[in-house]
């Protein structure tokens, strides 16, 4: 086990009914906020009232920046930065998914620059404060609730990047697990496949494969993801389900899931980053197209032995060889994506395989930013298996 410094300071307000405590806890931090939500989910769900209703109750105002699309762009979180500045908000509150998460991180940063935000995600800047930030989470998937991290397109250069800094983690976030039974089974099955994509891209390409603390954390999160979203797809009004689903997705990226293993790469995420920011297609979609096909690719590269030992743990895969077991193992993924409604290759979402080479070129620009030592052929040998 590689060492490792675990720092996560985000106080989680978890269960059934505790939307109504956001009010008390942004007073704890400021008296007026930038409420930034999505596209209508939150009005159609009773989220929205129940926010509005605690801060008035708790005397905070608000100002609210709605609009916030799944993929968020820079022209809104830049809009976002205008709002928070010109009415002199002191907290940032997030009520949605990833992607309001994110933008509001993007935002809370933005409001105490001088500079442009794109900064941000280029390298040009780093964040050394941001305004108190709040989340109430609407969708189990990225963990963006519980991390320092988060993703931005640049939709003028099609670059879909990513920052973070320690002033970037939630103050306080607020889930609640019956929100999430408005959820459609498409969002419910790419919230899985993005909590899975987080727990693997450390446990296979990890530099330490003897931290088996984490290993078996990894195993057990899989298996909860995956039993979990079987019992919602069969009743969505399962709310132990919900529930775990819901913190198994946190827990799936808040940084416990790849202590001691000696940093591990994004390769999955590196590549479906450019299948968002080229085709806009949903995050949780694109990782279930690449992943299958990364796993093909990487174990001629590192071998049946990872592959194998997940396998067994968490589907239960028996074979005579680590081979039979890795193949299994993969075959296992695909069964389970397909189950659940997730689609597996390039051409169900009507992305061509002739433009592969363009897709690959857009990688690269993180692949190099995030250092994962891939060139542009192998991107897209990968990419050629998920055609
Ligand atoms: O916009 P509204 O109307 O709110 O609808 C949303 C959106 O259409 C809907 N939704 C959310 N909660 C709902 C609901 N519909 C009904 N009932 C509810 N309770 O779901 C749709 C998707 O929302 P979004 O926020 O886009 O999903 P997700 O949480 O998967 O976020 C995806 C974004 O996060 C980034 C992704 O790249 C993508 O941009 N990621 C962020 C990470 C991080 N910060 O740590 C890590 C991830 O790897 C990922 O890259
Ligand atoms: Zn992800």
């Amino acid at each position: 086990m590689k060492n490792f410094n675990f720092y996560n300071p985000v106080k989680i307000i978890f269960g059934k009914g505790t939307i109504e405590k956001i009010g008390t806890e942004a007073a704890r931090y400021g008296k007026k906020a930038l409420l930034v939500y999505g596209k209508g989910s939150i009005k159609n769900n009773g989220v929205y009232s129940a926010v509005t209703e605690s801060l008035k109750a708790s005397g905070v105002a608000f100002v609210e920046h709605e609009g916030v699309k799944p993929n968020p762009v820079l022209s809104h979180a830049r809009e976002g930065v205008k709002k928070a500045k010109e009415n002199k908000c002191d907290i940032i509150i997030a009520v949605g998914g990833g992607s309001v998460i994110d933008e509001s991180k993007t935002i809370a940063a933005g409001a105490l620059y001088g500079g442009d935000v794109w900064d941000f995600f280029t390298g040009k800047a780093a964040i050394k404060d941001a305004r108190p930030l709040l989340a109430v989470l609407t969708i189990p998937a990225t963990g963006s609730e519980m991390n320092s991290g988060f993703v931005l397109t640049n939709e003028e250069t099609s670059e879909k990047f990513a920052s973070g800094s320690a002033a970037s983690f939630p103050k306080v976030s607020i889930m609640d697990p019956l929100v999430t039974m408005t959820l459609p089974a498409a969002q419910t099955a790419n919230g899985a496949v993005d909590a899975l994509a987080h727990i693997i891209e450390g446990y296979f390409t990890t530099k330490d494969k003897d931290a088996e603390m984490t290993d078996e954390l990894v195993h057990a999160i899989a298996r909860s993801v995956i039993s979990s979203t079987d019992r919602i797809l069969a009743n969505p009004k399962d709310y132990n389900a919900r529930a775990s689903m819901m913190w198994s997705a946190t827990l799936a990226l808040n940084g416990l899931q790849a202590l001691g293993y000696g940093g591990v790469s994004f390769i999955n995420h590196a590549i479906e980053h450019s299948l968002s920011a080229l085709y806009d297609i949903a995050h949780g979609a694109g990782l279930a197209i690449v992943m299958p096909a990364w796993f093909k690719y990487d174990l001629k590269i590192s071998g049946p032995e990872r592959l194998a030992k997940f396998g067994k743990a968490v589907f239960g895969v028996t074979a005579v060889s680590d081979k039979e077991a890795a193949e299994k193992t993969i075959s296992a993924f695909e069964k389970w994506f397909a189950k659940i409604g997730a689609p597996l290759r390039l051409s169900e979402l009507k992305i061509p395989a002739a433009d592969i080479p363009k897709i690959a070129e857009n990688a690269m620009a993180l692949i190099n930013m995030w250092e994962i030592g891939c060139d542009r052929k192998s991107v897209e040998e990968i990419l050629r298996k998920a055609a």
